[in-house]
């Protein structure tokens, strides 16, 4: 299944992807404080944003939001304390949270210093309670990374997690996973968002990234199962990872 028509912007090099990267993000966070008033954004983990969360931290698009309505969310967490170096929280406070001047309470991370599952309900409850309900979540912006194999935040090929379609958080425990167990967002979280934006660079994701967006793809590939219900889907490309396009 292909992604029903993801709109597709190529930049021609990793700086220009993060600085596009940027003014979106700035573009989405004014329309939802415009309509909501507040701006709930699911930040990625893994390495490709840790430049845009500089930028945003830094830069100027960065310093012109005003980051008091923002409330940060997280795709997905490894099983580790927030002060270890493979916590996605603690790669996003060291790139961006501790340069913002942010109310602690805008920032809800996924509690990765506890059991997998009890960590999974705590932030599912978090979730909760900042939209007023399960049926009313609904994420203003996902950021999501891609890997080779097609994973995004850690929905990977083959896991059981792929088949959850209540739960909006689950713990990931399934052997084979790289690394320690992981919490992460469904696809009943991430398809109920209104703006999902992939940002992938690199030549070594073109293949995933030509299968994804111009291919049939028969197997489960998480990211094709990527499909907000009332929402877009957008990639953001360098042309390194856009090069094996055909319209590239
Ligand atoms: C994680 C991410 C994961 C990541 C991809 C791409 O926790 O690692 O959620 O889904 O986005 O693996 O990772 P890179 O950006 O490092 O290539």
């Amino acid at each position: 299944m292909t992604l029903s028509k993801p709109k597709v912007t190529i930049y021609p090099d990793s700086d220009s992807l993060f600085r596009g990267a940027a003014d979106r993000f700035k573009e989405i966070h004014t329309e939802s404080i415009q309509f909501l008033d507040r701006f709930s954004v699911v930040l990625s983990g893994g390495s490709t944003p840790k430049d845009l969360y500089n930028l945003l931290a830094s830069g100027p698009v960065g310093r012109s939001i005003d980051w008091s309505k923002v409330h940060f969310f997280w795709s997905d967490e490894r099983c580790v304390p927030p002060d270890q170096p493979g916590s996605n929280y603690n790669m996003t406070y060291n790139a961006m949270l501790r340069e913002l001047d942010q109310p602690e309470n805008n920032i809800h991370r996924i509690a990765g210093e506890q059991e997998p599952a009890r960590a999974a309900e705590l932030y599912t409850s978090v979730i909760e309670e900042h939209f007023g309900g399960i049926e009313k979540v609904r994420f203003d912006l996902v950021l999501l990374g891609l890997g080779v194999d097609g994973h995004t935040a850690s929905l990977f090929p083959g896991s059981p997690v792929l088949k959850e379609q209540r739960k909006i958080v689950a713990p990931v425990l399934k052997p084979g996973i790289p690394g320690p167990a992981r919490v992460t967002l469904t696809f009943p979280a991430l398809n109920a968002s209104a703006r999902v934006v992939f940002l992938v660079s690199g030549g070594s994701k073109a293949a995933m990234v030509k299968k994804l967006i111009e291919e049939d793809v028969s197997e489960e590939l998480p990211a094709s199962m990527v499909c907000p219900v009332a929402g877009t889907v957008e990639f953001l490309l360098d042309e390194e990872a856009a090069s094996l396009l055909s319209s590239s």
